[in-house]
């Protein structure tokens, strides 16, 4: 299944970050992707908002991976740091972990994502118009678009 969803602001963004924050569940994984600046560390942030995180998610590109705390974990990647760096940096625990896992640049971490996974991709149209296409890979993220109500 694939869902078009065109936000024009920010707060637009979080707002359906936040929506799927509430529909995830233990174990999912969320890739996003889209250039600098697009809205992937935005929608994470609405994101946290659903899982009842009350910390700020900010950009973990230093720190490759942030952990929060709240309903259930998110495990916040931003692999960008790791372009073409295969190596094994133990992640794979995370992943599969009880949390939520959310990841910028999945492309440079590809190995360690499994077949069944929500594809984010986020499409600049303008300034501040952006482009969701959500598309699912596995039964529970289609039932998960299924739930969604933009
Ligand atoms: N509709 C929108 N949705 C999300 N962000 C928007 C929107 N319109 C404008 N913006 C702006 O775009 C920027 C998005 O930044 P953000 O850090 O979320 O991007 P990113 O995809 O995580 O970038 P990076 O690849 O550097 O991590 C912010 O400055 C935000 O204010
Ligand atoms: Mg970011």
């Amino acid at each position: 299944m694939e869902i078009k969803v065109i936000t024009k602001s920010k707060e637009q963004t979080k707002e359906l970050g936040l929506k799927l924050g509430k529909l995830a569940k233990p174990q999912m994984v969320f890739t996003l992707t889209g250039d600098l600046g697009a809205g992937k560390t935005t929608l994470t942030q609405g994101i946290a908002k659903g899982l009842n995180i009350e910390k700020t998610v900010s950009s973990p590109t230093f720190t490759i991976c942030k952990i929060y705390h709240g309903r259930m974990d998110l495990f916040h990647f931003d692999a960008y740091r790791l372009e073409g760096l295969h190596q094994d940096l133990g992640f794979e625990e995370m992943i599969q972990g009880d949390g939520l896992t959310v990841i910028e640049w999945p492309m440079y971490i590809e190995e360690l994502i499994g077949d069944e996974y929500l594809e984010i991709e986020i499409r600049l149209l303008d300034e501040d118009e952006r482009e969701f296409v959500l598309k699912s890979n596995g039964k529970q993220y289609e039932e998960l678009l299924g739930e969604l109500t933009i």
